[in-house]
């Protein structure tokens, strides 16, 4: 009980000491690409498999792998991008979108002929592109790929057209994405289902004080808890790395045996592009991509958390509870058991209750994933946020304290903490943005 009275006075806290309080910004860390670090605790044989993983999850393709530079084959028909590490890349391997949009290169790479749609900026973030609608007034929320092969110098005879990006945003019907980082993807998966469903009923009566609901998504098939993705709407690694190599780069895999669009003379190699390699004997020769994406992503650490001696970051993890940031943030998560040493019954800081939450208009998209409507969204985990550039599912600020203003809007369960951080000192606030970039 002593939780909710300091939740609420703090709301009567104000007395403003400085001026405008300021995002410190993502100056920790390194600004370019670093090496991905893997969990502490993995065996020789994990590290083997990790590091294959990094060599698949950095590989770059092109039609049929003959590109300089691009020896992986299987890009297109239709891609946003050539290789997992041109958007999730920020600060580290793993990370998300980039400072310089690689898009904008892409647009024309190897003698590409694609426009580059206005919603796709050299100086903004990596995006990913949805329509609400299909022209008869049905449900679309797929993703639409920016370019195509066409023109291509590997794609000779392939004439397919990128679609009318410029109708469907002056419609209101195109929605962006922005890519969530994957590090500590191992540790997020290996969270037992119980142990969400427990973290959810906890300090219930704060939450209804505050107005903060959550559910979770679930797999449509086997009925268990989604977690990866914006809306949490997808179930394991190997699962998204399937998905994403086939609708991000258009590779066909075993799980996505097929190509989106199979127009004659745009598809140049047989299926699966991707697939366990039979006539290997030595098993990190023969797993297929889809494998290795998974094993870097199962094994990479999160970020650590930086300045933990600051005062200001220490006054900052208290406001960040007092506010109620908590409640759907949740600091820690524990795994349960696992095969794996180094994902067995370990703490898990990622700030987030893995649930669905409604954000309200402000940030609603219209889609529908499983479970989650059109403004539901998974809470997002906030490790890595000390480097991150971008913020929110779709990348609309880079200003941590606008991210936070942003949570608030009609229907948002979010709307009683975004109004104590609005009330709260100025001091606190900054104490807040601090803790925050020390994630
Ligand atoms: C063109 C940019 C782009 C490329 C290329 C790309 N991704 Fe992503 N990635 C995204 C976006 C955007 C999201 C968020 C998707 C959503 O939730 O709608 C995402 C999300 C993810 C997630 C979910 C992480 C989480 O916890 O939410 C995983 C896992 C992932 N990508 C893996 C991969 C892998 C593996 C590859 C390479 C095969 C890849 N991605 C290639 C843009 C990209
Ligand atoms: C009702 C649940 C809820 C509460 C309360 C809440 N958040 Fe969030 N937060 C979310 C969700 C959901 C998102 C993702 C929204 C989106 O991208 O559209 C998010 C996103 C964020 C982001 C952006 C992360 C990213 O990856 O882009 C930051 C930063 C953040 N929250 C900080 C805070 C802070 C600080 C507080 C307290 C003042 C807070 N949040 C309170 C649910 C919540």
């Amino acid at each position: 009980m002593a939780r909710h009275t300091s939740i609420i006075l703090l709301t009567l806290a104000t007395g403003s000491l400085l001026l405008a309080q300021n995002d410190p910004g993502p100056g920790r860390g390194p600004q370019g690409p670093t090496p991905a670090r893997p969990l502490p605790g993995l065996n020789a044989n994990e590290l083997a498999w990790f590091n294959k993983g990094v060599e698949v999850f950095r590989e770059v393709d092109s039609v049929s792998g003959t590109e300089p530079g691009a020896a992986g084959s299987g890009l297109g028909p239709r891609f946003n991008g050539n290789s997992c590490s041109q958007c999730h890349i920020h600060p580290t391997l793993g990370g998300s979108s980039p400072r310089v949009n690689p898009q904008v290169a892409l647009a024309t790479q190897f003698g590409a002929t694609n426009r580059i749609p206005d919603f796709i900026q050299q100086n903004g973030p990596v995006r990913v592109v949805r329509f609400i609608r299909n022209t008869d007034g049905t449900p679309d929320g797929g993703v639409h790929d920016l370019f195509t092969i066409t023109g291509r110098a590997d794609a000779a005879g392939c004439n397919i057209q990128q679609p009318d990006f410029a109708t469907e945003v002056r419609r209101n019907n195109a929605i962006f994405r922005i890519p969530t980082p994957v590090f500590g993807g191992g540790l997020l998966e290996a969270i037992p289902e119980s142990t969400i469903l427990a973290n959810m009923a906890a300090n219930s009566a704060t939450k209804v004080l505050l107005g903060i609901r959550g559910r979770e998504n679930r797999n449509g098939n086997d009925g268990t808890i989604t977690r990866f993705g914006w809306k949490a709407q997808n179930k394991s690694l190997l699962l998204f790395a399937g998905e994403a190599y086939n609708v991000e780069q258009g590779v066909t895999n075993e799980i996505f045996p097929n190509e989106r669009d199979e127009t004659p003379g745009c598809t140049f190699n047989a299926t699966a592009e991707d697939r366990t390699h039979l006539d290997q004997s030595r098993a990190l020769d023969s797993i297929s991509d889809i494998t290795g994406l998974m094993h870097f992503m199962k094994f990479v650490a999160p970020p650590p958390q930086t300045n933990t001696q600051d005062p200001s970051v220490q006054r900052g993890g208290q406001v960040f509870t007092q506010l109620g940031c908590g409640m759907c943030h949740t600091p820690t998560l524990q795994t349960g058991r696992n095969t794996v040493a180094a994902l067995d019954r370990k703490p898990v800081t990622l700030y987030s209750d893995l649930l669905l939450h409604n954000m309200g208009d402000g940030l609603a998209d219209g889609i529908n994933q499983g479970n989650a409507r059109g403004a539901d969204w998974r809470t997002a985990p906030l490790w890595g946020l000390g480097a991150r550039l971008f913020f929110l599912h779709d990348g609309r600020t880079q200003d941590l304290a606008e991210a936070i203003r942003a949570h608030a809007g009609r229907g948002s369960e979010a709307n009683t903490v975004v109004n104590n951080y609005n009330s709260a000192a100025a001091q606190s606030k900054q104490d807040l943005l601090n803790f925050l970039r020390s994630l």
